[in-house]
């Protein structure tokens, strides 16, 4: 049972992506989970119409923002996190091997020298294990790498935020073949969060509706055990990395994956402006890994 928190879950449509707000019930304390910033690819612009949503929900309920964590740096959406810090504040948070992800970005963009891969551009880095509050309620960091090296779930009031570990049961789970993801590191992450309780509150941070149904994000731990497509119980590991490596051979590269990750290493601030005061995103040619380039 989730007692102590009010959980909001906003969509945005253009990405797929599900963001939280969670909330203390007893203290009004929150925090945001994943925000997405809109970015228009063909005219550059960003957008705020997803993180405004956000925006717009903490003040109608009077929340007061502790956090805003991220389970890993996307591939798909820019963060909002930036954003909203300087709107509503709070401490943005990810988990610490995020400076390998950042070092592997830095040398793929040849980002400046300034950019330091060490974390430092985040207010937080989680320990695997590490106990941390919003308001009176306690949550846990849990690593749960694969994905990408970095991933982090959180646990909080019987609930879990997996960020791209698994998806809804009939979608699967998320794809292990960007920079540094491994799909024999995603299965251990995932048997880990389904050693959960069954009754665990499970809310994923995409959806992909198979055709007829409409995007929904939240689960349990039972059913994911029961009936998710890739690793319901009974699946081994060894069959979940060929079914895994397999079907990410097939995947296209996500559309933004090249402007959003070199804005998500910086936790969601653009690169510094040129000296006309424009920032620029820097599209590496031919350098993206051949792993996350589909051959078909
Ligand atoms: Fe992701």
């Amino acid at each position: 049972m989730t007692a102590q928190t009010t959980i909001r879950a906003f969509f945005d449509p253009g990405t797929w992506t599900v963001s939280y707000v969670v909330a203390d019930n007893a203290t009004g304390a929150a925090a945001v989970i994943d925000p997405v910033l809109d970015f228009d690819v063909k005219s550059g612009h960003t957008g705020t119409r997803s993180a405004d949503q956000v925006l717009a929900y903490l003040k109608e309920r009077q929340l007061r923002v502790e956090w805003i964590l991220e389970t890993h740096a996307h591939a798909d959406h820019l963060s909002a996190a930036r954003y909203l810090q300087e709107r509503v504040g709070g401490r943005i948070g990810i988990g610490e091997h995020i400076r390998e992800v950042q070092a592997v970005f830095k040398k793929l963009y040849n980002l400046e020298r300034n950019f330091l891969p060490d974390g430092s551009q985040f207010d937080h880095l989680f320990k695997d294990g590490e106990t941390f509050r919003i308001g009176e309620v306690e949550a846990t960091a849990l690593l749960v790498p694969g994905h990408t090296p970095a991933d982090m779930a959180y646990l909080l009031d019987g609930a879990v935020f997996v960020g791209d570990t698994l998806f809804m049961p009939d979608v699967g789970t998320a794809r292990a073949d960007f920079p540094g993801g491994d799909a024999h590191t995603l299965y251990r992450s995932i048997r880990r969060l389904l050693e959960l309780p069954p009754g665990t509150r499970m809310f994923v941070c995409h959806d992909y509706p198979p055709a007829g149904r409409e995007p929904v994000w939240e689960t349990t731990v039972g059913e994911q055990r029961r009936s998710n497509i890739h690793v319901h119980e009974g699946v081994t590991e060894e069959a979940f990395v060929a079914m895994r490596n397999a079907r990410d051979a097939t995947l296209d590269v996500p559309m933004l994956i090249l402007p959003s990750i070199q804005v998500n290493v910086r936790a969601g601030h653009l690169p510094p402006p040129d000296d006309n005061g424009v920032s620029y995103l820097r599209i590496p040619i031919n350098a993206l890994p051949r792993q996350a380039v589909p051959t078909a």
